[in-house]
């Protein structure tokens, strides 16, 4: 029997953003805020949103635009995971609604639910079911829609969201030299209490109270989770760098998570990454939630700034907390 290692890397990659664009402008007119609040203190500039159905539109779209490109069939998909916590519904799941929504007639899927962290935790749990050996062709999508269950009378949180969905394609491959390589990532829910929504879940069933209590939309001190995300983020990128003997110089691109620019700063600061190989998209699109981190890929890739035998480091921090961190040599021309 063959010893050989299984090997899992990206191959092929789709996005969908809205056409709907909220810029800062609009915010000054809903909240008190203002534009140069906004982007010194966030850096985003605009964000989409999907105005009519759920994220499984949203996701369904990103894998459609990834078919189209890379000729991948739906027969052919093993394995379709949706990270988001938008869900359409609790149940069924959103891969469900992907699912039919492409055919993929031999899938089966999941929902995962880890926010900000989702696309990363759903990325080792792809890689791992192809290194497992038992499946081809795993499908790991990001979206949420944020707009869902943002209150837009909320200054603190309503200027930070958008909806987006991104996807990749994780296939085997014999060579070594790229794909996955080593991830590290962490839960801890005594984080809890700082970014949540507390309703419409088993313990606070939706009622009109729950309803009145605001308890349906997202609730953020922002904070705690921002000093506990500049640790994180920077923390395990640099354990991760250094557990895989990489330094800032061996690293193409940091792909972190887009909550905040001073976020991102400071984990590259702390990596030694100069800020030309830090992907940012944050001003155009906000906090995608389980998106971002897919988002910058494509965009990165179809720009033709990602390279095959580039060196990547995917970053996240988000509610839980979950954090963590994944390293993979780019395996697509
Ligand atoms: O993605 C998942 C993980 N989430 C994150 O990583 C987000 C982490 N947190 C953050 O990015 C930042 O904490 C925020 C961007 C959310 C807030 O920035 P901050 O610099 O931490 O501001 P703050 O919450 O400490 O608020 C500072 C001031 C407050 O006014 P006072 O109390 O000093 O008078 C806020 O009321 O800024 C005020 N403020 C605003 N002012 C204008 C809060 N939101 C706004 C706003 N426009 N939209």
């Amino acid at each position: 029997m063959s010893t050989k290692k299984i090997n899992a890397t990206i191959t092929g990659v789709g996005m969908y953003a809205p056409e709907k664009v909220l810029d800062n402008a609009y915010f000054e007119s809903i909240v008190n805020t203002s534009n140069d609040w906004i982007i010194t203190r966030t850096g985003i500039r605009e964000r989409r949103i999907l105005e009519t159905g759920g994220t499984s539109d949203l996701a369904t779209a990103a894998l459609k635009d990834l078919m189209e490109k890379h000729n991948l069939l739906a027969e052919e998909i093993d394995v379709i995971i949706v990270a988001t916590v938008t869900p359409d519904m609790f149940f069924p799941a959103t891969a469900c609604l992907v699912q039919d929504n492409v055919k993929a007639k031999n899938a089966w899927g999941f929902d995962l639910s880890a926010a900000c962290s989702g696309f990363l935790f759903a990325f080792q749990t792809g890689c791992s079911l192809i290194e497992s050996g038992r499946y081809k062709k795993v499908v790991v999508i990001g979206a949420d829609k944020m707009s869902a269950i943002t209150d837009y009378t909320d200054r603190n949180t309503c200027i930070l969201f958008g909806d987006a969905a991104a996807a990749v394609l994780i296939e085997p491959t014999e060579d070594s030299a790229i794909g996955f390589k080593d991830a590290l990532l962490h839960c801890d829910g005594q984080g809890k209490d700082y970014l949540y929504m507390k309703g419409g879940g088993s313990l606070n069933p939706a009622t009109h109270e729950t309803v009145d209590n605001k308890m349906h939309y997202i609730f953020q001190d922002g904070k705690p989770v921002f000093k506990a995300a500049v640790v994180g983020m920077a923390d395990i990128s640099y354990e991760l760098m250094q557990k895989n003997n990489l330094t800032g110089g061996d690293v193409a691109y940091l792909v972190p998570h887009q909550a905040n620019l001073r976020i991102i700063d400071a984990t590259a600061q702390r990596m030694g990454v100069g800020k030309d190989k830090v992907m940012i998209n944050i001003d155009k699109y906000g906090n995608t939630t389980a998106a971002t981190i897919p988002l910058c890929l494509v965009e990165y890739y179809r720009a033709g700034k990602i390279k095959k035998g580039d060196n990547l480091i995917l970053a996240a921090f988000g509610a839980g907390y979950t954090w963590g961190a994944a390293y993979l040599t780019w395996g697509m021309d």
